[in-house]
């Protein structure tokens, strides 16, 4: 059974202009975006950059404002109830950011940082509260000596670590992370993911994990959304998507991976302009004349597509 869900999601925003600086428009950033999340498992949300990915995030955690649909926490509608203090949403789910930095007040020793959330949701004593923060830097593994210095004293991976640790300090069941690895270099965007997965295992973590690159997820996920201006292209199992991917944006997103075997460049790129004819070839088939994306439709139990079936017109 999910312990949330998201139903129909949309997050517009609205492009004033004109004389009178009326509305003329919206930003369809989330424009219909459904999906549940169970326990331990991983979920993985990705498409190009301006997709609505972060969107999708900050909305379900109540930083962006939902224009319609709903979120539903352990049976209750949260959507518009997210901001109350005593909610244990707010406790129970958290989020991490690419840019970890910002994240952090470089005028806050790391004490203080980790100390935010524990504050706010637990009633510890000052001398357990330290307690927790060793312990906190204990998952991520670093040591108490952090607990003096300042952000700038971190690399960027360590700095990824510490906002790791601050988004567990109180034991949340779901935390979304959107691009956490993308500004890392490769050999510590593994160390990262690791610690994420050993995090995962040890607490029976739910992770949503925002990404632009279908490499990176690829070992982290259980489920995969895709997403394309704001909907969803396919959803499926991890083997759903890479071993049957069925919507041209996929494949797309799929002949991106930069691959370790040793194909020529040519062949890559021979294989990289095949997707992109039957892109073209396809086109109507998977896209509507306002280039927009069809509804998710049934292609197996576990699998659903945004394709225009056979008969048309019956969506
Ligand atoms: N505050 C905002 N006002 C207007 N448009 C926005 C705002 N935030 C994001 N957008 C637009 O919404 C779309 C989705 O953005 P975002 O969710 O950041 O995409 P992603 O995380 O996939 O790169 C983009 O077209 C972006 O320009
Ligand atoms: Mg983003």
């Amino acid at each position: 059974m999910s312990f949330m869900q998201i139903k129909d999601l949309n997050v517009h925003y609205p492009i004033r202009g004109g004389f009178f600086n009326t509305v003329v428009d919206h930003v369809y950033a989330v424009d219909g975006v459904t999906m549940e999340f169970e326990k331990g498992k991983t979920y993985g949300l990705v498409g190009e950059s301006g997709s609505g990915k972060s969107t999708t995030g900050k909305a379900i955690i109540g930083l962006e404002k939902i224009t319609s649909g709903s979120v539903i926490y352990e049976g209750e509608d949260v959507t518009n109830k997210r901001r109350n203090r005593n909610s244990s949403f707010n406790r129970d789910i958290q989020m991490i950011f690419q840019d970890s930095t910002s994240a952090m007040n470089p005028r806050k020793r790391i004490q203080d940082v980790l100390a935010e959330p524990i504050r706010n949701f637990m009633n510890l004593s000052p001398k357990e509260e330290k307690k927790r923060m060793i312990e906190l830097l204990e998952i991520v593994g670093m040591s108490e000596e952090a607990l003096l210095k300042y952000p700038h004293e971190f690399s960027g991976g360590q700095k990824q670590r510490l906002g790791i640790a601050r988004a567990v300090a109180c034991n949340p069941k779901m935390i979304i992370a959107d691009e956490p690895v993308s500004a890392l270099d490769l050999s510590v965007q593994a160390q990262v993911l690791n610690f994420m997965k050993d995090i995962q295992t040890e607490f029976g973590l739910s992770y949503l994990f925002i990404s632009h690159d279908l490499g990176v997820v690829r070992h982290m996920c259980d489920h995969i959304s895709i997403m394309y201006k704001g909907r969803f292209v396919e959803q499926g199992t991890q083997k759903d998507i890479y071993t049957n991917p069925q919507h041209v944006y996929t494949n797309r997103l799929l002949s991106a991976i930069p691959k370790i075997e040793p194909t020529t460049r040519a062949q890559r790129k021979e294989e990289r302009r095949a997707v992109e004819i039957a892109y073209r070839a396809d086109a109507e088939k998977y896209y509507d004349q306002d280039g927009k994306v069809y509804p998710l439709k049934d292609f197996s139990p576990t699998h659903k597509v945004a394709m225009m079936t056979s008969e048309r017109g019956e969506n």
